[in-house]
């Protein structure tokens, strides 16, 4: 028996899909437990792309099963648009494939009408949040007046569900927002044919989950975001509105603490952020650029140019403390091939005090200007490297240092975007 949780430790963008897909191999079952369709994971099989929003990205393998956790906010329509993708593409996605959660909050037209509504109004500051409903979505759920996925099953206690919800939102739509109101009945019709295609796969998946563990199954918990989008403790108010953190999954799939085996912390060699907030060691010259062209650094959900900069070691260790790190899967590598030299921020410096820890305060985070330490690039190619030890010296201390400022070993490298560019260290299921 063993439960593998893999989170960002970044900005979100690590690379989760692919190591994901990668360590699925030694996997049974697969799962998310929180955030919604703001998440977009890729996956490259034989030069095939796949962007995941809300379907595990172990759903590639065909003898493995996916589950969508309570914690997870389900957009049916998004789900169900890409159930009918991977079908097309020849991935057959019925309910012996995929469970979703009985208890999953549903992220109805509101949310998202209002999650857009709020960021067009907001003028210069905006979140730059995805615009999927993700924050109104959360909301509903903490005031107790979500929809869930069992709501959808059946169509009259649904109807009793949407009038009072619908009145409020209306309301607030177009007092508020000076947006359209919605139609009741129409939405109440097209979530009610959602909750007739998606009744099969409705389940209870915690009892699913400890079922498998009994079997003495590998399961494997894939995070979206990332550890500084967490809405505790990332670079509030510039987050998501969920636990990103490695603690969130026991809750948002229904199993206790005491079954997590490891937790793999996904490590980008250099940092990107998409959407607004302080980044501090944000590069705006050519190097900045050259890591955004040859990282083809642009958001998977929403197309956004992602910033990029150096890697940020503060964040790092914030990280590996925060999700009680195990190991470190660092990707990305073959990105910086060809820069030198390379940069680590160590520390930051504050109103002329040295912190070793992100600030509360995003504008203080904002001010923090990164203490940076150089170390050697490299200029072959590593795309084609499958052992730690065929990479150039530099590529290798890179790592080595990473795992120094981090106090976790590298379990995996990836240097590439296909499955097969990968270096597996250790085995995080032994
Ligand atoms: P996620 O949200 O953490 O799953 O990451 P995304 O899929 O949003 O972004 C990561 C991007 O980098 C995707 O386009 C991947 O195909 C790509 N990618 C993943 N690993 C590597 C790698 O090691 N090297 C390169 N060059 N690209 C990678
Ligand atoms: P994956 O799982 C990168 C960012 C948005 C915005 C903030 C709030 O692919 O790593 P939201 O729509 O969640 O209310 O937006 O969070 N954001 C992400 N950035 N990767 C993601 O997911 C993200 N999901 C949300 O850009 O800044
Ligand atoms: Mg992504």
């Amino acid at each position: 028996m063993a439960v593998v949780i893999v989170v960002g430790t970044q900005w979100g963008d690590e690379g989760k899909g692919k190591v994901i897909d990668i360590l699925t191999q030694r996997a049974d079952l697969v799962g998310r437990f929180q955030g919604g369709a703001n998440a977009g994971h890729t996956i490259v099989v034989e030069g095939k792309q796949f962007i995941l929003h809300l379907i595990p990205s172990g759903i590639l393998h065909a003898t493995k099963r996916c589950v969508i956790g309570n914690g997870v906010v389900l957009d049916p329509k998004i789900l169900l648009q890409e159930i009918d993708a991977l079908a097309a593409s020849g991935v057959a996605v019925g309910p012996e494939r995929l469970a979703i959660s009985e208890r999953a909050q549903v992220i109805m037209p509101y949310h998202q009408a209002i999650d857009c509504g709020r960021e067009e109004r907001k003028a210069g500051a905006k979140l730059g949040t995805t615009g999927r409903g993700i924050g109104p979505c959360y909301e509903d759920k903490a005031a107790r007046t979500g929809v869930r996925a069992v709501d959808l099953l059946d169509p009259q206690r649904l109807k009793d569900k949407l009038a009072p919800r619908l009145e409020e939102k209306n309301f607030y739509l177009t007092h508020n927002l000076h947006g359209q109101p919605l139609e009741a009945e129409a939405v109440w019709r097209e979530y009610a044919a959602y909750g007739e295609r998606l009744a099969p796969y409705v389940t209870n998946v915690s009892l699913l989950i400890d079922e498998a563990l009994q079997q003495g199954r590998h399961i494997l918990l894939e995070g979206a975001q990332g550890t500084h989008l967490d809405i505790d403790h990332g670079t509030y108010p510039f987050v998501t509105s969920s636990n990103t953190v490695a603690g969130a999954a026991c809750a948002g799939i229904g199993i206790g603490p005491t079954k997590i085996g490891h937790v793999v912390g996904l490590v980008k060699a250099y940092t990107t952020r998409v959407g607004a907030g302080p980044f501090p060691t944000e590069l705006s010259d050519e190097v900045g650029d050259r890591l955004q062209e040859r990282g083809a650094e642009f958001g998977a959900t929403t197309g956004r140019r992602r910033r990029c900069g150096w890697l940020d070691a503060v964040l790092l260790r914030n990280a590996v403390r925060l999700n009680g790190i195990s190991s470190l899967a660092v990707t990305k590598l073959d990105v910086l091939c060809g820069t030198s030299p390379l940069k680590i921020c160590t520390a930051y410096k504050l109103g002329g005090r040295l912190i070793h820890c992100p600030p509360p305060e995003a504008e203080d985070l904002a001010r923090c200007e990164p203490v940076y330490e150089e170390v050697a690039g490299w200029e072959a190619e590593i795309s084609g490297v499958r052992k730690l030890s065929d990479l150039p010296a530099e590529a290798r201390a890179y790592l080595a240092r990473i795992e120094e400022l981090c106090g976790a070993p590298v379990s995996l490298v990836s240097v590439g975007p296909g499955r097969e560019q990968t270096i597996l260290v250790k085995d995080v299921f032994a």
